[in-house]
């Protein structure tokens, strides 16, 4: 059977389709826009810091039309201003893209309640303070019933599995991101019959400024731990996100999705430094 047979083109493009992602500024989140951008769609990026926001979507331009909208998400004025500057330029949102978050780590005994408050905040409430904000827009793309609305939510291997590789606690991250993957199969329920589909990733370990003391420090460790022997690259995280954009993955609903070369069905759990 041939490429055109299958239509792998009309599977994996996103050609005429609008996308907003959070968090589209840096790490994750960029390699997710400069995919969406490459397979044919516009994307709309948010995140606080408006220069790297408006820095980013510049860069991003070089692969299709992106914009900036910069905004914080935790707070309800930011979320309301991202939303009506969306649906005061798109009649219709095809995918939404929930990455943005933060992570935070520190020994048991001196954990700070704040890190609850803000990794729940960013990490959980805004996905889906941000996802019913957005429904009626996603829900007017109506492109057809095969090719319905997309929300895409960023969780974690680490929503999975315990994460050893640091030895600290990252006791609000590991809950949160466990959380995003509950809320995505909720989600779904709420949601499929208004033909937009809910998918979580769940990645491993990819370079980011999030990543990049484990990636200083613990590289070993990582590779050790991934059954691949090695961390996520740029075009791992763009192929699934666009999988889950296109025509390709339509029937692909209430999943929660690992990208992590294995590491989180992987319990050798003994560090690099420590292997015989
Ligand atoms: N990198 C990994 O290995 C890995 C693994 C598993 C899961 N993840 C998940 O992937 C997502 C992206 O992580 P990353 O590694 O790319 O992190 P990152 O490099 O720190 O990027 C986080 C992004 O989110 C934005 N952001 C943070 N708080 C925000 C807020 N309140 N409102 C709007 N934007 C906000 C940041 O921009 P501003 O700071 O300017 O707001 C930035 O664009 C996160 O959900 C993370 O938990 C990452």
């Amino acid at each position: 059977m041939s490429a055109s047979d299958l239509g792998i083109e009309r599977l994996f493009s996103l050609t005429g389709k609008v996308a907003l992602v959070t968090g589209g500024s840096r790490g994750i989140g960029y390699m997710i826009s400069q995919g969406l951008l490459q397979a044919g769609a516009r994307v709309y990026i948010t995140a606080r810091n408006a220069k790297a926001c408006e820095e980013a979507a510049q860069s991003l331009s070089a692969y299709g039309e992106c914009q900036a909208i910069p905004a914080d998400i935790t707070q309800a004025a930011g979320l309301q201003s991202l939303c009506e500057q969306i649906c005061g330029r798109e009649p219709a949102l095809h995918i939404l893209v929930n990455n943005a978050g933060a992570a935070w780590g520190d020994r048991f005994e001196t954990y700070p309640d704040s890190a609850f408050d803000k990794l729940m905040s960013v990490n959980v409430k805004a996905v889906f303070s941000l996802t019913q904000a957005l429904t009626p827009l996603l829900e007017a793309t109506a492109l057809s019933a095969g090719d319905p609305g997309r929300v895409i939510n960023i969780g974690s291997m680490d929503g999975l599995h315990i994460p050893t590789v640091t030895g600290v606690g990252t006791y609000a991250y590991t809950a949160s991101k466990a959380a995003v993957h509950h809320l995505t199969r909720h989600l779904a329920v709420e949601l499929g019959h208004r033909n937009i589909t809910v998918n979580a990733i769940a990645p491993g370990f990819f370079p980011s400024k999030m990543t990049d003391q484990l990636f200083t420090h613990h590289l070993a460790d990582i590779e050790h731990n991934s059954l691949l022997g090695r961390a996520g690259q740029d075009e791992e995280m763009a192929g699934i996100a666009i999988y889950l954009s296109a025509r390709a993955g339509a029937y692909t609903h209430g999943a929660v999705i690992p990208v992590d070369g294995g590491t989180s069905i992987n319990w050798r759990h003994s560090s690099a430094s420590s292997k015989t």
